[in-house]
């Protein structure tokens, strides 16, 4: 479906950067006190929504979430903080990578507990897919996201067609 020519304007990566936080109380932990990797993954498609909103100005859906590694544990009373942005956008879908670190305001400490690359769809009201406008990195750390996720896409459309042959 088209969209009129300012909501297709391209956009800097700098004004879909979201960054959420999050403090971890008892009922998102397990009886250790650990995060629950559940609880986790909810808040990294919160996270990764909030900047393809932003980009695309419109509705999105969460087509994929790719592979996720839990590096550091995070504990009841840790900050756990999320940070967002656009990497690249395809037609109708985007990728969106979300960065997670865990900060103890006691000790002082922050580290990276893990990272996520989330696909997004954008639909209107009808659930009809839309047009998305194109991303500008304009570092050489977004230009490098830039080009990783158009490797990543090959990737997940491979595998995508691999599982689809496995079902006929
Ligand atoms: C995701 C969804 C919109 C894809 O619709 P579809 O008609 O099967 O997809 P299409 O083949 O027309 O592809 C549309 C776009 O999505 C991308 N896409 C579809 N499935 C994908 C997947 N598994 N991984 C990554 N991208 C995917 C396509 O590459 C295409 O991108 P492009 O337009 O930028 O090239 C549809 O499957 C859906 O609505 N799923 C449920 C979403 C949802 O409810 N999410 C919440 C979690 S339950």
């Amino acid at each position: 479906m088209k969209r009129n020519d300012d909501l297709m304007m391209p956009r800097p990566v700098r004004d879909s950067q979201s960054e959420m936080a999050e403090i971890v109380l008892p009922n998102d932990a397990n009886p250790l006190g650990a995060l629950l990797g559940g609880r986790l993954m909810h808040w990294i498609d919160m996270a990764g929504a909030m900047a393809a909103h932003r980009h695309s100005r419109n509705y999105v859906v969460t087509a994929a979430i790719d592979h996720l590694d839990f590096v550091t544990p995070a504990h009841v009373g840790d900050l756990v903080i999320l940070r967002s942005s656009v990497n690249r956008v395809f037609h109708t879908s985007m990728e969106v990578g979300v960065k997670v670190f865990v900060e103890n305001y006691l000790v002082d400490t922050c580290q990276h507990v893990s990272s996520a690359y989330l696909t997004f769809v954008a639909i209107d009201a009808g659930n009809r897919h839309l047009q998305i406008p194109a991303v500008i990195p304009e570092t050489d750390e977004q230009r490098r996201r830039y080009e990783d996720a158009g490797r990543r896409r090959e990737t997940r459309r491979l595998e995508l067609e691999r599982r689809r042959a496995l079902k006929r």
